[in-house]
């Protein structure tokens, strides 16, 4: 199948915030992430997803870190799971996770996550049996490349955002250099879930979006953002856009854009050797506005 590109499309568009709103009509978000050394990653999912739309924002991780993750962002509530010592979230957690979901319109996976059997376990379980939509990123794209299974049936949509070191994992192949050979790559990694419901962003340099039948390569963003905690904010912003309603392919193509365009803000601004992922947070706000 020959993927169209079209990256020269214009963007998708949030819908306008009607006078007769209120917090569920722009979606709950739920993040499950976070481990000790690693509760960052999922406060800073959290935050883009505050600072992206989203009504309610509420960040899972294991009990050890949850007044940690609290810490960074009153607006943002959070869940803690197992004994006052648990460190990363362990597969024990799964019904307690999908009882959680239940009421959410998005969830974010892996920021943080961890590395444990037993985490990559619960991977497994949210992925075949949480109905919501899924960014997928971090440590649970690195649970996946364990699954002799593939990525066959999801239980819903999932929007995959693999670095090329996790595609990489995920696929047993090394990453084409060539643009469009990189983007049938990733297409092919849509197509495996034998349901049409999975997009992919493999990040980098012109972040690659496709569904398996479309490709875009996104125009923004710079050298700046390599940096740690930049794909956590992007897996933030997506989950907040698919939770106020977007399509997966038009959340993660405008996430994209909004990301690189906040990274491109922030670097006029600070330079792209000072630029840190939380940077990304602060200027969220004049990317949207400008979007109108
Ligand atoms: N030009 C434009 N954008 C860039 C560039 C560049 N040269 N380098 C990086 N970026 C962008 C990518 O497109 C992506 O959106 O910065 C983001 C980096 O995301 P990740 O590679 O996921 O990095 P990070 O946020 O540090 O990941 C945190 O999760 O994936 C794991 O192993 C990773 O432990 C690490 C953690
Ligand atoms: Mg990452």
């Amino acid at each position: 199948m020959a993927l169209k590109d079209v990256t020269s499309e214009p963007l998708p568009v949030l819908p306008a915030r009607e006078d007769e709103s209120h917090k569920g009509t722009y979606g709950r978000a739920l993040v499950v992430g976070g481990s000790r050394g690693k509760a960052g990653a999922a406060a800073l999912a959290g935050k883009a997803a505050l600072r992206s739309g989203a009504g309610l924002v509420t960040v899972l991780v294991p009990r050890a870190i949850q007044e940690t993750v609290a810490s960074f962002e009153p607006a943002m509530m959070t869940v803690g799971l197992g004994a006052s010592n648990c460190d990363e979230l362990l597969q024990e957690f799964a019904p307690e996770i999908k009882e959680l979901a239940k009421d959410k319109n998005c969830l974010a996976l892996g920021p943080g996550l961890g590395t444990s059997a037993s985490t990559f376990r619960l991977v497994h379980s949210l992925y075949h049996h949480v109905e919501q939509t899924m960014v997928v990123d971090a440590d649970a794209l690195n649970a996946m490349a364990a699954w002799s299974e593939g990525l066959k049936h999801p239980s819903g949509s999932r929007i995959l955002t693999p670095h090329p070191g996790e595609f990489e994992r995920l696929t047993g192949e090394p990453c084409a250099d060539e643009a469009r050979v990189r983007a049938e790559q990733a297409a092919a990694l849509c197509r495996r879930d034998m349901t049409d419901q999975t997009v992919v962003v493999l990040k980098g340099h012109h972040t690659i979006v496709t569904d398996g039948s479309r490709v875009s390569f996104n125009q923004t963003g710079n050298p700046g953002m390599a940096t740690g905690g930049t794909g956590d904010v992007l897996t933030g912003i997506i989950t907040a856009l698919v939770a106020q309603g977007l399509e997966t392919w038009e959340a993660a193509r405008l996430a994209v854009h909004v990301h690189g365009l906040a990274g491109d803000l922030a670097a006029e601004k600070l330079g792209q050797v000072s630029l840190i992922a939380s940077d990304l947070l602060n200027f969220l706000p004049e990317v949207f506005l400008k979007m109108g």
